[in-house]
């Protein structure tokens, strides 16, 4: 959406026709919210951004067969190293010599992913956060081998889409999900303990630390299954960091397939 919002020819590629459909809708309604706001006094203009816009994406369910074209892709597929790592290397085989990688990744090496292709210097991070049209934040990961010329296209791309970029190397979680992941993992910990309910940690919060959410409305928003994909990588990769223990109550709900806002319920409940 915000590639195409800035000009950029886009293709949005998903594993079907119905995913792509509910995924357009979405934007379309996404573009009307940034629109009312953007051409508040100009319904004409605001109308031509939506069309344009428009004209820019285009979708499609075989990424191997439009990737040629292209000059940088972003995956944003299901966090397990092990399918993205076999959608890089398909995709390695078919994309131009300068095609430039990069991964949403919120919690897995890139590092990793670059070792499948044989582009490790044209690999980077380029991590986005919820909701994409309203974050302002890029962060953009490089590896030890990523060229200074893909770290500055990366920022660069960055700041053509409207955001603010910062740079971090390969490490887990990078800056914000590094701090933000053990905050809400701490908030469930104290809620399991039973020392306050999730409604109260969440106003204290809100009003006492003057965050946007508190950090149950936040799990449900990012979703209870990304969370619990994070946090049990980073467990598996240091066993005895408190911060990363997993959390029974957690394990559950994503049992449970209450997976947050998306399903209609996580640890509240969703019209
Ligand atoms: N598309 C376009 N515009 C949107 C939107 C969307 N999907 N969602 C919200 N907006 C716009 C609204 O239209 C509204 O615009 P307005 O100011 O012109 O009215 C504005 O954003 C504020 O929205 P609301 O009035 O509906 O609600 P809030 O004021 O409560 O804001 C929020 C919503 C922006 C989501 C705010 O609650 C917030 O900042 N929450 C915290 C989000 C956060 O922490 N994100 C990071 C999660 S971590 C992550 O993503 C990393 C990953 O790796 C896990």
């Amino acid at each position: 959406q915000i590639a195409a919002a800035s000009g950029h020819t886009v293709v949005l590629v998903d594993q079907s026709d119905e995913i792509l459909k509910k995924s357009t809708k979405g934007i379309e309604e996404s573009l009307k919210r940034v629109t009312k706001k953007k051409f508040a006094d100009k319904p004409e203009a605001g109308a031509e951004f939506i069309k344009t816009t428009l004209k820019n994406l285009t979708t499609s369910t075989d990424a191997a067969s439009v990737v040629h074209s292209t000059d940088l892709v972003i995956e944003a597929i299901v966090e397990n190293l092990e399918v993205k790592n076999e959608l890089f290397k398909r995709l390695d085989k078919f994309a131009s010599e300068h095609t430039i990688f990069a991964s949403n990744t919120s919690s897995l090496q890139i590092t990793k992913m670059a070792n499948a292709t044989t582009r490790q210097d044209r690999f980077g991070g380029l991590h986005f956060f919820n909701p994409v049209p309203v974050m302002k934040l890029v962060e953009v990961i490089r590896t030890p081998m990523t060229s200074q010329k893909t770290f500055e296209s990366l920022v660069d791309f960055s700041k053509a889409v409207g955001k603010s970029p910062v740079s971090c190397k390969d490490t887990p979680g990078f800056i914000v999900n590094r701090l933000l992941v053990p905050y809400m993992m701490e908030a469930v910990r104290l809620f399991e303990r039973g020392d306050a309910s999730k409604e109260d940690i969440d106003v204290a919060m809100k009003l006492g630390a003057g965050y946007p959410m508190g950090p149950f409305e936040l799990l449900d928003y990012v979703g209870l299954d990304t969370s619990k994909y994070i946090i049990d990588g980073w467990h598996s990769l240091e066993p005895n960091n408190p911060l990363f223990a997993p959390s029974p109550l957690l394990n559950k709900l994503v049992e449970e397939k209450k997976l947050g806002k998306k399903t209609g319920e996580g640890f509240y409940k969703y019209k």
